[in-house]
Formats: structure tokens, sequence, C-alpha cells
């Protein structure tokens, strides 16, 4: 448990989840493509888009699942051909990023997505780790890159992308596991992750957002995954949130993405508050944020909304996010003086 915070009248406290410093680690780089930069880049690159204007691809964001979520997603992503527009997507978010006092990121970025449209490895890193890069200069967002999986496709192409992704090692920190959960358990990646472990990558992967708590143990024990992304569904498992808590195995959770891909019918029902008040190590993302309505901020501010969390939670939600996060252990310090400076300024 971390150190008690003074009471914060209700009123105020919006302006504290806005300002206090956090970092965002469920972050797809291409759910951040908002339609304005997506018909941008469509007349940029000369590519057909199935829908005649912003506010008509907008009306088609009316999710029903993950699935009827990433139909629309891998479309949205058909416009990215260029190094410049891999850059552009990465600089619009970390622009958002930093105004929402962002101040570390780790994006997940899905190759598989270009490199079977023939767009090379090298244009997808090279883009967005510039971006990264700038980021740190002009925003003092401190941003780094997490390769994922595609896990509906083979493990034979998850070697393949790996073997593409390596010499570009130096541009990414990780690896991690997303798009269709059910029906593609962790376990069907085991020996991709068990290289990329040889190899000194972090290990993450997308377990219990709709799938059950059993790919959540076997992310953990065939993947050996440092963090579980979503891992909401942990809740209906006694033994799992005895361990996820006595670990600290942090959940990289989203409210809003649950909230539009109806893992919970209302937001005043998603678990949040329970994970935190059971001991997890639960943050607050934002997944797919040009999709589901909202960035960082958003999620923070309509959850406690509809939820009654506190100025408590607040801060250890914040001190969460620099808990989980993979930077070494003398940053993770300063990033804990950062906040604990914020809250005590707070008056
Ligand atoms: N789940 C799985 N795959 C994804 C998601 C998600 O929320 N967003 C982008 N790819
Ligand atoms: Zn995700």
């Amino acid at each position: 448990m971390s150190k008690p915070v003074k009471a914060i009248p209700a009123e105020r406290l919006p302006e504290l989840l806005r300002r206090m410093p956090k970092a965002e680690l469920h972050i797809h780089i291409e759910g951040s493509l908002e339609p304005e930069l997506i018909f941008a880049l469509a007349a940029r690159n000369g590519v057909q888009i199935p829908y005649a204007s912003v506010e008509e691809l907008r009306k088609a964001y009316a999710f029903t699942n993950l699935q009827s979520f990433l139909d629309i997603y891998y479309a949205g992503a058909s416009v990215l051909l260029k190094e410049q527009d891999f850059y552009d997507m990465a600089w619009a978010y970390l622009e958002r990023a930093a105004a929402d006092n962002v101040v570390h990121a780790e994006l997940f970025f899905d190759p598989q997505t270009h490199t079977a449209r023939g767009v090379s490895m090298e244009t997808v890193i090279d883009g967005l780790h510039r971006a990264c890069t700038q980021a740190r200069l002009e925003l003092g967002v401190d941003a780094s890159l997490i390769l994922c999986f595609l896990r509906h496709l083979s493990e034979e192409e998850a070697f393949e992308t790996l073997e593409q992704a390596l010499p570009f090692r130096g541009k990414f920190i990780g690896v991690g596991l997303d798009s269709s959960e059910l029906g593609h358990p962790p376990e069907k990646f085991a020996r991709v992750f068990a290289r990329c472990r040889e190899l000194g990558l972090h290990l993450v992967a997308h377990a219990g957002e709709e799938g059950p708590p059993a790919y959540i143990w076997t992310a953990l024990d065939l993947l050996k995954v440092e963090r579980i992304d979503h891992g909401v569904q942990s809740t209906k498992d006694p033994a799992l949130m005895q361990r996820l808590a006595k670990e600290r195995v942090p959940l990289t959770v989203c409210p809003l993405s649950n909230l539009k891909l109806c893992v919970f019918p209302q937001l005043a029902d998603h678990n949040l508050r329970e994970l935190l008040d059971a001991g997890l190590c639960a943050t607050v993302n934002s997944d797919d944020p040009a999709y589901f309505g909202g960035y960082m901020n958003d999620n923070f501010l309509q959850t406690f909304a509809a939820t009654g969390m506190t100025a408590q939670h607040a801060y250890q939600l914040a001190k969460n996010s620099f808990e989980a996060s993979f930077i070494d252990a003398k940053q993770k310090d300063a990033y804990y003086e950062l906040l604990d400076a914020t809250f005590a300024a707070f008056a």
C-alpha cells in the first residue's frame, strides 16, 4: 500500500488527475490514428478508403466486441506507407500524451499489419523511433517501442517477423502479443517468446481482455511475461488474484476500451477499483484512443467520475504506472519524487 494521501474535495479531483505525472504502457500506436489523419494520409499516398468522409468513418466506430473493432482498425492502418507517415502518427500521439502529463510512454506497434502490405520493417521502425527520439528532446516525454506479434497469425510468421526486426534491435525494448484473443491462447507463441527472452527483450501479452483467466495463467507460466495487458477477467479467479497481488504483476487496464468493446456494460461496472483495492499493480491506459473516445486523461476522468475513486486511488495508479514501466530503479525513484512533489503542491 502506498503512503496516505490527503483528502481532496471531489470537485478538485479532475484537476489533480490531469496534472499528475503518469506513464502510459498500453497504447497501440496504430490505434492513435485519428480519422482526420487517416484521410490526410490517404490523400497524400493515393490510397482508397471505403468511407466518404471523416464523419462517416467516425460513425462506423460502433463496436460490439474486439473483432468488430479490429476489422476497422486494420483498415485504418492501410493508409500508412512511408517513414514520414509512421513518424507523423507517432508524433501526433506524443504531443497529445505530453498535454495529458504523460512523462513516460511505451508504444505498441504491429509490424505485420504493414509488412503484409509490402511496407518494410525499416520504414515502420525508423519512422516511429524518430518520433520517440524527438519527443524526448522537444516534449520531455520519454518514449520507447514494443513490437507486437499478431496472435491470429501463425507461430512461423511471428518468427519471421522477429528475424526481420532484429537488425533494428536497438530501437525497441520488448515484444507483446495482440489481436484476436479468443481461440489464440498464449501457448501458441511459447517458443517465439522463449527466443525473445534469450535475446533480452522485455515480454508482455494481452490476456484476459475477452479471454478466460486461464490465458493469464499461461501468459505468466509459459510465455513468462512481465506484465499482463488488460487482465480484467482475473477477478473471476480468486487464486489468480492472490498471485497477481503477491507477485505485483502489473495489469495495463484500459477502461474506455473495455467500455467501447462491451467488456463491461457501463464504466460504473468496471472492476479497476476492485483490482486496486485487492492490492494489484493495476494501471490506467488508453489502448486505441482514436477509436475508443479518449486519451489518458479522458480515461482517468471518466473512470473516476463513474466509480467514485479517490485521490488515494489516483496516487496509487500513477505510482503503479511508473512501478510497472520498463525503466531502471533510479529513473523510477525520480518519477516517484516528481509524483510526490505534485501531490504535495496540490493544496
Ligand atoms: N486487444 C487486442 N488487440 C488489439 C487491441 C486490443 O485491445 N488494440 C489493438 N490491437
Ligand atoms: Zn491493447
